[in-house]
């Protein structure tokens, strides 16, 4: 048996959306990659760990500039498009997808270059702190499995799906339909096969627009015979939506479309949902789905702005995505900023009467956000009992930040540890992440060793 590891000093994480919890001098002990103890208001931590009979154990003291936050949650990003970020942010999203994403998705028939590619995509999310992350890949089968492979190796846990379209794709890009079907079992059998506790399939239909009836029935039937989410995207781009319901006509609206699929349960989660009714919305909280937020897509994109606290509000799970590559950042620091300027703009709108609502809307606090970046995506993925915060029982995934590592945020002696947490979140870096931990290994970190 290894030691066990014991970290003292500040503890930062959610307990709920609005309480955020600073323990100045907490305890955690991690035995194995989970937590067995968390305490607060220690004084002495040898003595406690004496008193607790804890007698193998690596110690590390945090100093003044250092706390533990929980690891980062990306409820949505594209793989294998990180090659290409930052491109094409002039367009909106059917022009982006036909001019850059599906050459590019493309290319990833090539075992080696999706080998090279993904191996750069996860290191970086992990180097940015994102422990957890759910991805789309493409439509190739041995490129998804070797993404899983690359996870399985870089220590991310991880929801990872195949992509699914077979219609309104260009030639060189779109699967018949009962091929896609066929290798989506063997992909989810692959991942299943490992018997990871990290690892977890996600059938993933792209979007209603390039998938058949046949075929969204067909990968309802798969997720629930093996018992695995669905991630899909869903009102996006005005565009988008009109083209989509045209398409279905049959449905209501384009909630509707995937509901009469029965793709809308429990373990789903769709991206983006910036263009929604009251009936769209109230149909996710009946079915417990789940939404990834995507702000720095929606604005780069130009999708639009969406106002998650109206999800919130009727109580739809809600996580934040990077959506790499319609969001441009490969990070949830990134993601915590973008969302925290959408809700302002939303904000500002229904100030000035450019949207309902009037003046008492409260844009989102640094708790909310810090919440939607850890246990809110925690939520979406139906991971609460495993991962998002320190209760004891929980997975150590965690980020031990430090704030005079040098990465663009300067302490000038007089921050409250609320300040220094927001500091982090507005101003820090992926310097500032000396280690990062998935279920307790280091699985990466701006210090040397
Ligand atoms: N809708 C369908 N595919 C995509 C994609 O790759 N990115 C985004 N942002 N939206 C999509
Ligand atoms: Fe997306």
């Amino acid at each position: 048996m290894s030691p066990c590891n014991v970290f003292y000093g500040t503890l930062v994480h959610s307990l709920s959306i609005t309480e955020l919890e600073i323990i100045t001098n907490g305890v955690l002990v991690v035995d194995n990659g989970v937590i067995v103890h968390m305490e607060r208001n220690v004084e002495d931590v040898d003595a406690y760990l004496q008193k607790n009979e804890i007698k193998d154990y690596n110690l590390h003291r945090l100093n003044a500039s250092q706390f533990i936050v929980p690891g980062f949650v990306d409820t949505h990003a594209h793989a294998p498009q990180y090659v290409f970020t930052g491109s094409g942010m002039d367009m909106q999203l059917l022009e982006w997808l036909n001019t850059y994403v599906f050459p590019t998705e493309t290319a990833f028939k090539n075992v080696e270059h999706a080998d090279k590619a993904y191996t750069t995509a996860v290191s970086r999310f992990l180097r940015n702190g994102t422990t957890t992350c759910s991805w789309f890949a493409t439509i190739h089968l041995e490129a998804c499995q070797k993404l899983t492979d690359i996870i399985e190796n870089l220590g991310q846990r991880a929801y990872i799906g195949k992509v699914n379209m077979d219609q309104n794709a260009p030639d060189f890009y779109i699967e018949e339909t009962d091929a896609s079907l066929k290798n989506t079992r063997t992909f989810v059998e692959y991942v299943q096969k490992k018997e990871s506790k990290l690892l977890t399939p996600v059938v993933t239909p792209r979007f209603a627009i390039t998938c058949s009836s046949r075929l969204m029935n067909g990968l309802s039937e798969i997720a629930k015979e093996y018992d695995v989410p669905i991630q899909t995207h869903l009102c996006e781009n005005p565009d988008e939506i009109q083209f989509t319901c045209s398409l279905f006509p049959e449905s209501k609206d384009y909630t509707a479309i995937y509901d009469d699929h029965n793709l809308l349960g429990e373990k789903s989660y769709m991206a983006h949902c910036v263009h929604m009714t009251d009936d769209e919305i109230k149909m996710l909280a009946d079915r417990k789905t789940g939404i990834s937020h995507c702000a720095n897509s929606n604005f780069s994109l130009h999708s639009g702005v969406c106002d998650v606290r109206r999800f919130m509000e009727s109580g739809v799970k809600v996580g934040l995505g990077t959506d790499v590559a319609g969001g441009f950042a490969p990070s949830m620091l990134d993601a915590i900023r973008s969302t925290f300027f959408a809700s302002k703009t939303i904000k500002v709108l229904k100030r000035d009467g450019m949207l309902k609502g009037g003046d008492d809307y409260v844009p989102l606090s640094p708790a909310e956000l810090l919440y939607l970046a850890t246990m809110g995506g925690a939520k979406v993925l139906g991971l609460q009992d495993t991962i998002g915060n320190f209760e004891k029982g929980k997975a150590f995934d965690a980020l031990w930040v430090d704030l005079e590592n040098d990465g663009g945020v300067d302490l000038m002696g007089m921050e409250s540890p609320y300040q220094k947490v927001q500091k982090f979140l507005f101003n820090g870096s992926d310097k500032n992440l000396l280690h990062v931990y998935v279920q307790g290994r280091r699985v990466a970190g701006a210090a040397s060793a």
